[in-house]
């Protein structure tokens, strides 16, 4: 697809402020909708216009009647799995509300691709399947887990039931410059935090938990590759559900370690209980997307040495 305009929600936040930059430097017209909930105008560069706003507002329709948006990459959301415990429907307002929005205005203007972003980590559940296939049963625990697998069978339901075409991207654990060290989830960011701050790190049950670490900007590379890929539309559920990952497992111990080398600062690390309902492991097989020409450009050290510097610059 030749560049065009596309209309990015959550495109304030961290990954999405990412993927405005990456569709800027392909020749893309990019408009951020956001409704600065956790994203920040400021993480976006000047040339995104920025259209404060909530995803479920009805006025999104004078949006996307007035912008002649080519796609939607739909980045907003209601990101913490802790919340979606105690306020469920406020995660399903947000995630799915907010979503089938989205799909209404794409559909009565006619927008060529719904991009729409999923969660690895959260839409397959324990798995002894390592690293993790698309096709792995789904079998999510938490509200956040279940809002994304249903928005994933609501934009399936769509694309039979219409011509729309969509397109879903199932993050590992994105990590790098931007992410907010006050979320619950992010540890490489809360990690370089309390590094910076002379905290002692905490470390839940044995560190020896694994996830799949993978760099922000990758993500953002795999975000324009999703945009022109070619679709297998109309076949099985995961045909058109793209993991984003390394594939590698790495434990929260290895990464600490990792993180305190990289720093050059002394650093105490405290154990503290598992948290129950947290995932032993998480790594994703990424065969598809490298299929389509995308591979992790960053090992986990370049990745969190600029992660660091950034942080550090920030402090300062
Ligand atoms: N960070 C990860 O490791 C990870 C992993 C898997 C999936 N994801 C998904 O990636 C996307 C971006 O997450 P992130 O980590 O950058 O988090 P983030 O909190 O930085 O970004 C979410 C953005 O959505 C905005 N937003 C929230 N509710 C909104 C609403 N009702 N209307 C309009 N805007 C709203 C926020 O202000 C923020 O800018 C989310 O869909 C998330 O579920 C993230």
């Amino acid at each position: 697809m030749s560049p065009g305009k596309v209309l990015v929600t959550g495109g304030a936040g961290f990954i999405g402020s990412h993927v405005c930059e990456a569709y800027l430097v392909h020749g893309w017209d990019v408009t951020a909708l956001d409704n600065l909930d956790s994203g920040r105008a400021a993480n976006l560069p000047r040339d995104v216009r920025l259209i404060e706003m909530d995803v479920r507002d009805e006025s999104v329709r004078r949006v996307f009647r007035d912008g002649g948006f080519d796609i939607v990459n739909h980045h907003a959301a209601q990101v913490d799995v802790r919340a979606s415990v105690s306020r469920p429907r406020h995660d399903a307002s947000v995630n799915i509300d907010g979503l089938l929005n989205l799909i209404e205005c794409a559909r009565e203007f006619g927008l060529a691709r719904f991009i729409f972003i999923s969660s690895g980590g959260a839409l397959y559940g324990e798995t002894a399947d390592l690293p993790i296939p698309r096709t792995a049963p789904k079998r999510p625990v938490s509200p956040y887990g279940i809002s994304k697998l249903a928005s994933e069978y609501y934009l399936r339901a769509f694309g039979q039931l219409s011509d729309l075409e969509y397109v879903s991207l199932r993050y590992a654990n994105v990590y790098g410059p931007r992410q907010d060290p006050r979320g619950e989830a992010g540890v490489v960011s809360i990690f370089a935090r309390r590094i910076l701050d002379g905290e002692t790190l905490l470390v839940f049950g044995d560190g020896e938990q694994t996830r799949d670490f993978v760099f922000v900007r990758d993500v953002a590379a795999a975000n324009i590759l999703a945009t022109s890929a070619e679709l297998k539309a109309g076949g099985e559920f995961d045909d058109v559900a793209f993991n984003v990952g390394t594939g590698e497992q790495t434990s929260i111990n290895t990464l600490a370690d990792a993180m305190i080398e990289i720093a050059g600062r002394e650093v105490r690390i405290a154990r503290e209980p598992a948290r129950p309902g947290d995932p032993m492991h998480n790594c994703l097989d990424c065969a598809e997307t490298r299929a389509l020409g995308w591979a992790p450009a960053h090992s986990l050290k370049a990745g969190l040495r600029e992660t660091w510097d950034f942080m550090v610059r920030e402090a300062a």
